[in-house]
């Protein structure tokens, strides 16, 4: 009896220890499904593609445009505004329009860059289908159609037509979508800091194989701060995101 007794208080007593133990458990589970990166809470619509290689929702802030996924050909972002930055031309020019998400965003940017004393420009932004068209025929004929393909997306594949992308210079407006703007004190701050506003600098050095083109400190594509800082901080492209 005294036996059953004390196995009866120490049962009374572990018990709540023990059913401690099993909430932890329960606990570090639920946790641990909470602490999926936040990367994979993108939905997958977002960049989800047809058989034949088009976005089906094109409008996605964070959607996918390269080589292998297309725009459709009919497709215009319908909410195009003119941002309030200075740009390397003047006068009013589709060239100027960005999404309103990331106009807001590259107002942002460019007020941060001035506060910590670099200037910035704008190249080009967005560009419809038709003018895409024209560009790529125009690089076809001046270096001819596979080295015009390491820079410049063939129609209906670029993120200029997006309205999500802008190419960006120094504020003395050389070396505009040029090599040479690589390593200036420009291209060091938009490294530093494009994530802060949302954009990634979309085609890095060391990852031409995988974005398709060669490296473009100057194309900035905006995909939102929470993507940007994750893509940023990994040191990874869009594509690699995604996988
Ligand atoms: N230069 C980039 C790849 C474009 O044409 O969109
Ligand atoms: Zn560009």
């Amino acid at each position: 009896m005294k036996k059953f007794h004390s196995l009866f208080i120490s049962l009374v007593l572990l018990t709540p220890l023990l059913g401690g133990c099993f909430e932890k458990k329960e606990m570090a589970q639920e946790n641990s499904k909470l602490a999926v990166p936040h990367h994979k809470t993108v939905p997958k619509s977002s960049i989800e593609v047809h058989h034949n290689g088009i976005v089906s929702h094109p409008e996605s802030i964070p959607v996918l445009v390269n080589k292998q996924n297309k725009l459709p050909e009919s497709y215009q972002p319908d909410d195009l505004v003119d941002p309030n930055i200075p740009f390397i031309f003047a006068g009013k020019s589709e060239k100027r329009k960005m999404r309103a998400e990331a106009a807001a965003a590259i107002e942002d940017l460019f007020a941060g860059a001035l506060k910590d004393g670099v200037k910035l420009l704008g190249v080009s932004a967005y560009r419809p289908y038709s003018k895409q068209k024209a560009l790529f025929q125009q690089y076809v004929r001046q270096d001819g159609v596979e080295a015009a393909k390491t820079y410049s997306a063939l129609p209906g594949t670029s993120e200029h037509e997006t309205g999500l992308a802008i190419d960006v210079t120094g504020g003395d407006g050389k070396c505009a979508a040029e090599d040479c703007f690589s390593g200036s004190k420009e291209a060091k701050w938009i490294e530093a800091h494009a994530a802060e506003y949302g954009f990634i600098i979309r085609y890095p050095k060391g990852k031409e194989a995988i974005t398709g083109y060669q490296y473009e400190p100057w194309h900035l594509r905006y995909v939102g701060k929470k993507i940007a800082a994750d893509i940023m901080s990994r040191g990874i492209t869009l594509e690699e995101y995604y996988r």
